[in-house]
């Protein structure tokens, strides 16, 4: 069986990492003065520099060689065409079928989908419309004031990082407020609720499968709430919607069967913004808002589809990875958006990267002897500055950043914006550089030839958001293949979700069956949960 690590180009890119492990990257830069120019590329609305890696000319050429090598062409059209490629779940892959602007059907079983995603946008647009003017009422006649998605990692990070983005493409005059709960902590939801009126609220029970303990929890508690403050008669099902593949379910709940936004199994919860998972981005920017997003997405697919990969942006993202990740032994990736509209981004996309390729065994089910996903993690700039970034500098370990910006100012702050590029410029350019005096060994100066990729954004629209989150997963994508794994799953997740549902189904019992610690744990939570 093909070995990836026995592979000609894998040993290759070894005797690369050993050859270049001391060059400086600024020394590349005195030995090519068109680096920048070469180490740099343009999609759409997007501009990525990747010219400050620890990549020599030569490690560049031998990584594209090993996506030249993978199965990346045709696993990227059995991707694109739906077929199976989510194979413990059985399940196709297909968040790209939802921002398809290609009148080519996309065939599942049998059977084109399109037409169903063409009828559920329709249904999105409709309802959003509806909201956002005003003729969706509520129980007592009044206009939605408030929309609270109740929801839990794909069914809350996506919808909920994309409306923070874009608020400033929220119109001033809409009056419209958003909260997001999640956390099954109490603490979350009471303390949303606390601040609503009944009459103009809309909850969105955000949820695939209709049955996570957290959501399900949080749907609960706000229905009863509901009929506590409005009275034990008034219309749930005008204050209730659901995004779910579980129509049953959501209508068993109360919500009626116009209500429930359909999306189908072959979206995966990470991958589900551009589902009806994202009905609170249609209505917070509006329909056509959305459909910039999906269209900014759709350009980024193309480009994946198109482009050779020496100018492929998520192929080159994804080789950068795996060379830090597989020869120059990084543990961990840093996001650092410098723009504080994207503070939810590192979030979004630890869970994007970290479900996705946190595997270790390939598709044939065989154990890997090399490393797959990073750690991923980071904070907005400049407030990492004043946080991890002295680790960054001086710490012994070794971790590339992606930086993140978009162009153009906000008017009225274009002081803020100026002194925000700038801090962002000096950080990449203080990371690659080092500081020249001193020794290694002096506690003033530091070391530099510490890598950085800078994605830069013409400007924070939908469009440009649309692109920026469907190059990650492609980038994502990308690593799957090449380490052979699959992306798609979330085995380990599961798991946690069946233990914590047979602990809280036998909480009264003196069980035998869980291991002494977490027996002497529960017996501790027994005390304040007396039967
Ligand atoms: O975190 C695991 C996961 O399965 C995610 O992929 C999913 O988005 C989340 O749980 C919530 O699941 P659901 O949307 O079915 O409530």
């Amino acid at each position: 069986m093909f070995q990836l690590t026995r592979s000609v180009t894998w040993q290759a890119l070894e005797r690369l990492h050993r050859d270049t492990a001391d060059d400086r990257i600024r020394d590349y830069f005195g030995r090519d003065p068109q680096r920048f120019e070469k180490m740099s590329l343009r999609v759409g609305g997007l501009f990525l520099d990747y010219s400050k890696h620890h990549i020599s000319d030569a490690v560049l050429t031998k990584l594209i060689e090993l996506a030249d090598h993978s199965a990346l062409v045709q696993r990227r059209a059995q991707m694109f065409s739906g077929d199976i490629i989510n194979v413990t779940e059985d399940r196709p892959v297909l968040h790209t079928a939802l921002r398809n602007q290609a009148d080519e059907p996309v065939i599942v079983d049998g059977k084109d989908v399109m037409p169903e995603i063409k009828r559920t946008r329709e249904q999105i647009r409709t309802f959003s419309e509806a909201v956002r003017d005003g003729t969706w009422k509520g129980y007592s006649g009044e206009r939605i004031r408030d929309v609270v998605n109740i929801g839990i990692g794909g069914s809350d990070l996506g919808p909920n990082m994309a409306c923070r983005a874009l608020l400033n493409y929220r119109h001033s005059d809409l009056n419209l407020n958003f909260h997001f709960v999640s956390n099954v902590d109490g603490a979350h939801i009471q303390k949303v609720l606390r601040r609503l009126d009944p009459a103009t609220t809309l909850f969105i029970v955000s949820t695939k499968t209709f049955s996570t303990q957290e959501t399900l929890l949080n749907a609960k508690t706000a229905r009863r709430w509901f009929l506590d403050n409005a009275g034990e008669d008034a219309d749930v099902g005008a204050h209730f919607i659901a995004a779910s593949t579980n129509r049953k379910a959501a209508m068993e709940f109360g919500i009626r069967e116009e209500n429930v936004f359909e999306f189908w199994a072959w979206v995966g919860g990470r991958y589900s913004m551009w589902s009806s998972i994202g009905l609170p981005i249609a209505l917070s920017i509006g329909y056509d808002g959305f459909l910039e997003l999906l269209d900014g997405a759709y350009e980024m697919d193309r480009h994946f589809i198109e482009a050779p990969f020496a100018e492929n942006m998520p192929v080159l993202m994804a080789l950068i990875g795996i060379w830090y990740i597989n020869f120059m032994g990084a543990e961990t990736h840093a996001i650092v958006p410098y723009d504080q509209a994207l503070h939810q981004l590192p979030a979004f996309l630890q869970q994007l990267d970290m479900e996705s390729n946190g595997k270790s065994v390939d598709i044939f089910g065989q154990p890997v002897n090399y490393k797959t996903g990073p750690i991923v993690w980071g904070q907005t700039g400049s407030n990492g500055q004043h946080a991890f970034f002295q680790l960054l500098h001086q710490g012994t370990r070794y971790v590339p950043i992606d930086f993140i910006a978009s162009l153009k100012p906000e008017p009225g702050v274009e002081e803020h914006h100026f002194a925000l590029l700038t801090n962002m410029l000096a950080q990449a350019n203080a990371f690659m550089e080092g500081s020249q005096e001193g020794s290694q060994l002096d506690p003033y100066s530091c070391p530099g030839n510490r890598p950085s990729s800078t994605l830069l954004l013409d400007e924070l629209t939908p469009r440009n958001l649309g692109a920026l989150i469907a190059l990650y997963e492609h980038k994502v994508f990308v690593q799957g293949v090449i380490w052979n794994i699959n992306s798609f799953d979330q085995w380990g997740v599961q798991l946690g979700k069946r233990i914590a549902g047979e602990i809280s189904e036998r909480i009264d019992e003196r069980t035998q069956d869980f291991d002494a610690s977490t027996q002497g744990l529960l017996a501790l939570v027994r005390q304040h949960f007396p039967a």
